[in-house]
């Protein structure tokens, strides 16, 4: 059984004072660990979020960070520094980065290779856009994000790599892919692990679902049997929205 994984992507909201009571109240909350539960704030905050949540089973991780190690890269955070802060993981390739900052597969594929080597866990988000959904070029794009992302990434690695399958057109539009259209994009994603990696790293890696992910959809989406958590942007930016998705992960688990 895979353990649910709920990641909650703060985009650049919040500020220090929102972002450590909301951290607070996540580490108070989080009782137990049958729920992988992770924040991922700006990188300004990332040492008072690690700060606020310390001594609780969440994690915090960055949104980005750069392939180098250190070096003439203005605005640029390398994976080193992530770790520094306490973060133990970072999310490559989210569709911002892709579509709004121009991030390549190949720039994306650096970063992970680099992230792993240094000792992070890599979340790599991929998923197709409107018109790639629309013109039914949906699985291409997913196995060109996967097959690029993870080009060269071991079998061994990837026991440190979570998928999060989100479809562009469901980011922050409030729309949300049914778990029919999901869990079809998912199984899809697993088989296509099972084809790079073997069944053994299909069956154990986990795959998240986001985009516009609520209390209200959480749990019929957590029920689809390849979806194995969420990564919750809006919603995870109050208690009172992101915690009742965890609570529908566990009511999954107990
Ligand atoms: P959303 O964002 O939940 O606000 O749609 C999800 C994401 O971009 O990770």
């Amino acid at each position: 059984m895979r353990k649910p994984y709920i990641a909650g992507n703060w985009k650049m909201n919040l500020d220090r004072a929102s972002g450590t009571a909301l951290a607070k109240a996540l580490a108070d909350a989080v009782s137990d660990d049958s729920v992988e539960v992770a924040v991922a704030p700006p990188f300004v905050y990332l040492a008072a979020v690690a700060e606020a949540v310390k001594g609780s089973s969440v994690r915090v991780g960055g949104q980005n960070m750069y392939h180098e190690a250190s070096g003439a890269f203005t605005g640029e955070v390398s994976a080193a520094m992530l770790l520094d802060v306490g973060c133990d993981f970072v999310i490559l390739g989210h569709s911002e980065r892709r579509h709004v900052l121009g991030e390549t597969d190949e720039e994306i594929n650096r970063k992970v290779h680099a992230a792993l080597a240094a000792g992070l866990d890599v979340i790599l988000c991929v998923g197709e856009t409107q018109a790639e959904r629309e013109s039914g070029s949906t699985e291409a794009v997913v196995k060109r994000h996967m097959t690029q992302g993870l080009a060269g990434v071991t079998a061994e690695q990837m026991a440190r790599v979570t998928i999060a399958y989100e479809p562009v057109w469901a980011i922050g539009t409030g729309l949300t892919a049914t778990p029919e259209q999901a869990g079809e994009v998912h199984q899809y994603t697993r088989g296509l692990l099972s084809g790079l990696y073997g069944s053994e790293v299909a069956e154990t890696t986990r795959i998240q679902y986001g985009g516009s992910v609520k209390p209200s959809n959480a749990a019929e989406l957590l029920a689809v049997p390849d979806i194995d958590g969420c990564l919750v942007g809006g919603a995870s930016l109050k208690p009172d929205q992101f915690l009742p998705i965890i609570e529908a992960a566990k009511s999954l688990v107990s």
